[in-house]
């Protein structure tokens, strides 16, 4: 177990293309099975180890038939991180942290956060309440969705930058869909001459965005909004560089079928409505008024790339290629915005 296999920054994964098939946003990873097969968990009394541990932990995962692609895509990676963070081991523990020994009261809390996770399908974000994108770490509870985006991605791989005149002098940055805040401090991150509007519809997640903008100590540069879509924001003197959002764009049919982990986020972060574009056709509308002369426009789609091809071939969306090939993410030029609306 190196410190690269077992940090679970390494492994976030990312929403993509329908594990389902049906065009949806469920990550990739995401075993979609009908029902759980187990009641109660099988008796621990006979486990000495960090490592027998984590084998019972995969196979009752197995039995379960838990789903995955919030916090990692197999089992294994996240049993061992659960196991470890419930010990309050290191998560960069090398493997000799699986020949330790599990004392007595560890064990019971082992065995209660399994059967939390494994029988109450309690998704791992929110018993560890925790999410990593890269070396980021957020704050996360039920109030928001478990973060897991491709512009953690785009943005490590300076594609981003390459669609930009002048990348060093981004002044003002708006998330929109902000969640628990995570995009608008990335974005924070890594244009540090910005200013970043972070935008919410659920006062519930904007109090997740708030503990960690200061957590983030980004007080002064990330400004948190209530309010759907633009509607509440007025546009920033110049227009902004960058207009980013990852938006819910899942339909709503996807959504009522999804497993009971994914049932446990807020709807409202994933249900995008009958074709799942509703919030992205507003989105585009506003961002005509507020988008700098060279700036652009990311959103990222799910599985709704060919839906937005067709309904907005006029802006010609350019998709950025991601690593696994779902190139869900696209880019839309301000030019080709303001074109539209002759
Ligand atoms: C897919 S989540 C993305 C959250 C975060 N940006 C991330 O990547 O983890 C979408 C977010 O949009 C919010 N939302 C839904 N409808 C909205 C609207 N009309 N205006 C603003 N935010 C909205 C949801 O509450 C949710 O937090």
């Amino acid at each position: 177990m190196r410190k690269s296999k077992l940090r679970p920054s390494r492994r976030t994964p990312r929403r993509s293309k329908s594990a389902t098939g049906a065009g949806a946003q469920v990550r990739s990873g995401t075993r979609v099975r009908t029902a759980a097969s187990l009641t109660e968990l099988p008796p621990t009394s006979q486990l000495v180890t960090l490592q027998d541990w984590l084998q019972f932990a995969v196979s009752v995962y197995d039995q379960a038939k838990v789903a995955l692609g919030q916090v990692a895509t197999t089992a294994h990676d996240e049993a061992l991180y659960l196991l470890l963070r419930t010990l309050d081991w290191p998560l960069d523990s090398d493997e000799r942290v699986l020949v330790r020994r599990i004392e007595p009261a560890q064990r019971i809390a082992l065995r209660r956060v399994l059967e939390k996770r494994v029988i109450e399908r309690t998704p791992a974000a929110y018993l560890t309440q925790e999410a990593w994108l890269g070396e980021h770490r957020f704050y996360v509870d039920e109030r928001v969705i478990i973060p897991r985006s491709y512009f953690l991605e785009h943005l490590a791989s300076d594609q981003i930058d390459t669609l930009l005149a002048a990348p060093a002098r981004v002044r003002r940055v708006v998330d929109v869909c902000t969640g628990s805040g995570c995009l608008a401090i990335l974005l924070a991150h890594h244009f540090p001459k910005a200013r970043v509007d972070a935008i919410e519809l659920s006062p519930e997640a904007l109090a997740v965005a708030r503990i960690n903008v200061d957590a983030h100590r980004l007080e002064r540069r990330v400004k948190l909004h209530l309010s759907d879509v633009f509607d509440a924001v007025p546009p920033p003197e110049g227009g902004y560089d960058v207009v980013l959002s990852n938006p819910p764009y899942e339909p709503s049919a996807v959504c009522d079928g999804l497993p009971v982990e994914f049932k446990k986020e807020p709807r409202l972060a994933l249900d995008g409505g009958p074709d799942g574009l509703v919030i992205i056709r507003k989105l585009l509308r506003q961002a005509r008024e507020r988008l700098a002369p060279d700036g652009i426009v990311l959103i990222e789609v799910g599985g709704l790339q060919a839906a937005m091809n067709r309904e907005f071939a006029h802006l010609q969306p350019l998709w950025l290629p991601s690593i696994d090939g779902s190139d869900c993410v696209c880019a839309i030029r301000a030019e080709r915005l303001l074109a539209s609306r002759a």
